[in-house]
């Protein structure tokens, strides 16, 4: 009887006993952190932290050492101070967690422990604490309730940062938005990525692909960017707008501030007003249905003027303009300056922030985009929140490349292990009055 008892105890133990972290690397052959805990019970939780290129002024820091590449600091503060603050913490208690790293911390933006070294932690200690409960992580993180696999968001063209700002526009994605699964969404955009590849090759500009899997952008102007997504939704036989719609991701604060703007395409200057006009003559010309970042992050009034102008018809997205922190969200709640947030993990470091965000923008009545990194890995986790948390969107880059295909293919296991129960947020995921 003893020895039974001492058993059940033991088995639902979910003290941290052991945080391992090391260095790895990433889809850029960069390095990276790798966290690993362990639980008294024997469950074991891993992470890796992605990294940015397009990053926001007011990101939580990606710690790195003196040649800017290695991440030597960031995998000796998770074996050393972290390891020496978390062990014994209840890994089922995760804001006790994150709050325990943001103290340990003490910066308002992860400077000391380095946002690269918190959030793989973070996210190991929540698979570990999933792991002891026996459960897969949307389910830990869902917590009884019903969850819906998110639209997803799929690039078909890299560019800005991610191409050798070959286009100013840094992602032409799509969504398809009248797929009734997650399975329906993943077959369209396979049939649209091929079709922009065809027309590609037709044109002689086929290239290869840019940072995140899309074709590489060999454009002259990022209308005919534009154009091409138009005719390869068409050639791969769905109604532009209305059966699979575009998404573009400007990122505009990589080629201006609210003092200006300038396009590497065409060689324009334009002032805010200016650089809100030219986005929302694209709205007019093109069926978009979102747009993130169209105008920088300084850029409040910018933003505001869009989002008056724009906000009922098309979802506006803050990426770098809320660098996943639930104070900016409010204030951006307040400004009426966007309609949906990105929600990066690794922007503002834990999970718990992550979660606050969330939680600002989802009682807001906003679209919530749970999304990757352009450096990404081999990790799920993104997966697992975005359905868990029921965000409703879901982006991790193109139709190619592993770091990539790994996640739309757990979203796809996800849903299969829901069987009769799955539900697909589908275009009600987006924060509009009608699609
Ligand atoms: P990043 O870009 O990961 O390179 O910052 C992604 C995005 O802007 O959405
Ligand atoms: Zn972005």
């Amino acid at each position: 009887m003893t020895a039974i008892f001492w058993m059940n105890t033991k088995m639902s133990d979910t003290s941290i006993v052991k945080i391992k972290g090391r260095r790895v690397w990433d889809s850029r052959g960069r390095a990276t952190v790798e966290a690993e805990i362990e639980l008294a019970c024997g469950a074991r939780g891993r992470a890796i932290a992605p990294a940015g290129a397009s990053r926001g002024a007011r990101e939580a820091i990606d710690l790195r050492d003196a040649d800017g590449m290695g991440v030597t600091d960031a995998v000796a503060n998770v074996n050393g101070l972290i390891a020496k603050t978390l062990l014994d913490m209840d890994a089922c208690k995760q804001e006790e967690i994150d709050r325990a790293l943001i103290s340990l911390d003490g910066t308002l933006n992860k400077a000391r422990l380095g946002a690269n070294a918190t959030v793989a932690v973070s996210l190991a200690a929540l698979h570990a604490a999933a792991s002891a409960q026996g459960l897969p992580l949307f389910r830990y993180l869902a917590q009884g309730k019903s969850v819906r696999l998110p639209l997803p968001e799929i690039q078909i063209f890299g560019g800005g940062a991610h191409a050798g700002r070959r286009i100013d526009i840094q992602d032409l994605m799509v969504m398809a938005l009248a797929a009734k699964s997650f399975d329906e969404a993943l077959e369209m955009t396979a049939r649209v990525y091929h079709a922009a590849g065809e027309l590609m090759r037709d044109a002689g500009k086929l290239r290869g692909v840019a940072d995140e899997g899309g074709w590489w952008p060999e454009f002259d102007s990022n209308e005919e960017a534009i154009e091409t997504l138009v005719r390869a939704i068409a050639r791969a036989g769905f109604v532009p707008g209305d059966e699979v719609a575009i998404s573009l991701d400007i990122a505009a604060s990589e080629f201006g501030s609210s003092k200006g703007y300038r396009l590497g395409l065409g060689g324009k200057s334009l002032d805010s007003d200016g650089m809100c006009e030219l986005v929302l003559d694209w709205l007019a010309r093109y069926p978009i249905a979102s747009v993130e970042d169209p105008l920088a992050e300084d850029d409040r009034t910018g933003m505001m003027r869009f989002t008056a102008a724009a906000g009922q018809r098309v979802q506006i997205i803050g990426d770098d303009y809320l660098t996943t922190s639930a104070a900016r969200v409010r204030d951006a709640i307040a400004d009426r300056a966007c309609n949906a947030v990105l929600l990066k993990p690794n922007q503002c470091g834990t999970v718990t922030e992550t979660r606050e965000a969330l939680d600002l923008a989802k009682a807001a009545g906003w679209g919530c985009i749970v999304s990757a990194r352009s450096g990404e890995t081999e990790d799920l986790s993104i997966v697992h929140l975005a359905t868990g948390w029921d965000a409703g969107q879901l982006k991790v880059g193109s139709f190619t490349r592993s770091e990539r295909m790994a996640k739309w293919n757990e979203a796809l296991r996800i849903e299969e292990s829901l069987g009769a129960d799955t539900r697909f947020a589908g275009r009600a995921a987006l924060p509009l009055k009608q699609t």
